[in-house]
């Protein structure tokens, strides 16, 4: 009772209603630190007079009794202080975030304080005031936070977009909103669509800042992993013959999934799709498709804008901001594996389920598994949720003479009673 979270899922600061019972819970608390306090100062200010007053022996004060003493009531006052402090951070609404600290900016105290419904409760929702969210992580970087929260208020941002993703890598998601200019740049040249999807984007519309390349060329050279070699040369190389032709018995053209249905696949979403390669042939498809991305080494996200398309500055770890059902096909490679925990891969794979709507596809492509052992912990978690494999493909690939296990496949949700 009494706790309210306004965005739910996880990396949401929660506040805490002002209820009977949590105002009881505060006074209780009160009402015990004060009695430990007396109780200490009682044994600090008590001295054997009624019993022993003659046979006191001042210059033998026990100093050691004296010194315990004070001990206790040090560590007295020590914990009614940690309380005190938790009190407070109850009072002030956040749990995790301590904005009592001294150096916390300003303009997050401001950005987190809790605004009182002008009209009082709302009926529908219950809720009593209005609460910023922040993830609770964020209070881990602090430092970090608190150099992202100063800036000169409508004034031009500083150029730290390395800083926020360094932030959401942590665990800072999302993070808190700002009052200042972000940099532009002028995105010049940008093409009509759907000519956009496939011209070469301009060094000079992306930012570089906090990056190692600072063109496209350079970028080009590098592996920047599983899903992303070469993947910003949209006329070289292979990016522009994904999911049209097959390099092998993994790689499914976009027309053989699409005529696993009939019909109704209108909009998707990509988990960490790279370059938007896959959003641009769905375009192609006249289907809709959102691509998540982070900019890990490259700008992602402006490449893919500047492609027509929509990235989705994202992180993995969070809840996707979409309600239940509502895709009709979401797309993942390699991006998938977040590591950790066979429980973090569980985590996201009932998120994915959740966004996906009945008779939706979920499509694995090009899945890498470390290990035989990975495949067949992946193929229990998939069997779980009762998907109908209308694809499935285990294949090899010799990578620098090892050879490596991938998965590929497509999957369609069933209808649950
Ligand atoms: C009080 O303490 C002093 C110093 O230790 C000692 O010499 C003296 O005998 C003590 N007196 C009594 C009454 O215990
Ligand atoms: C003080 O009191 C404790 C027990 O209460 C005793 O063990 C200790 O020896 C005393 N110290 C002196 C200096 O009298
Ligand atoms: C996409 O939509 C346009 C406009 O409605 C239509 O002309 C085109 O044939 C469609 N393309 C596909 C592949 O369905």
């Amino acid at each position: 009772m009494g706790s309210v979270s306004l965005k739910i899922g996880d990396g949401t600061a929660r506040f805490k209603r002002a209820t009977l019972c949590s105002s009881a819970l505060n006074i209780l608390m009160l009402i015990s630190v004060i009695t430990t306090n007396l109780f200490a100062l009682y044994a600090f200010t008590y001295s054997p007079k009624d019993r022993e007053i003659h046979s006191l022996n001042r210059t033998h004060k026990n100093i050691s009794l004296i010194s315990e003493q004070v001990s206790l009531i040090l560590r007295e006052i020590d914990a009614s202080q940690k309380k005190l402090a938790q009190m407070e951070k109850e009072i002030l609404g956040y749990e995790s975030i301590d904005l009592s600290r001294s150096n916390v900016a300003n303009e997050l105290k401001l950005f987190l304080q809790r605004h009182p419904l002008p009209l009082g409760k709302d009926s529908k929702s219950g809720i009593t005031e209005m609460v910023a969210s922040v993830g609770h992580s964020c209070e881990k970087s602090m430092d970090l936070l608190s150099q992202y929260m100063n800036y000169k208020v409508s004034g031009p941002c500083p150029d730290d977009w390395s800083l926020a993703q360094k932030l959401i890598l942590h665990g800072c998601e999302p993070l808190p909103r700002r009052r200042c200019l972000a940099k532009s740049v002028p995105k010049v040249g940008l093409q009509p669509f759907p000519k956009s999807l496939w011209k070469p984007v301009s060094d000079k519309i992306v930012m570089w800042s906090g990056l190692g390349c600072k063109n496209f060329q350079c970028l080009n050279s590098k592996k920047l992993g599983r899903d992303c070699v070469g993947c910003f040369d949209l006329v070289n190389g292979f990016e522009n013959q994904r999911f049209v032709k097959a390099r092998g018995k993994n790689d499914f053209p976009i027309d053989d999934v699409l005529a696993l249905t009939s019909g109704g696949i209108r909009i998707g979403f990509d988990i960490g799709g790279g370059s938007g390669t896959f959003a641009a042939r769905m375009a192609e498809k006249n289907v809709t498709v959102i691509t998540s991305t982070l900019n890990i080494d490259a700008p992602f996200s402006e490449f893919i804008a500047a492609r027509g398309l929509f990235p989705l500055f994202l992180s993995l770890d969070h809840r996707f901001p979409f309600y239940d059902n509502v895709f009709d096909l979401v797309h993942a490679s390699s991006g998938l594996d977040i590591g950790g925990k066979p429980e973090k891969l569980e985590f996201l794979m009932f998120d994915i389920d959740r966004i996906l709507r009945a008779g939706g596809l979920l499509w694995l492509d090009n899945f890498y598994c470390a290990n035989d052992e990975k495949k067949k912990a992946l193929t229990r978690l998939i069997e779980r949720f009762g998907f109908k494999k209308l694809k499935w493909v285990i294949g090899e690939k010799s990578e620098s003479g090892k050879s490596e296990v991938y998965l590929s496949a497509v999957l369609q949700k069933p209808v649950r009673g």
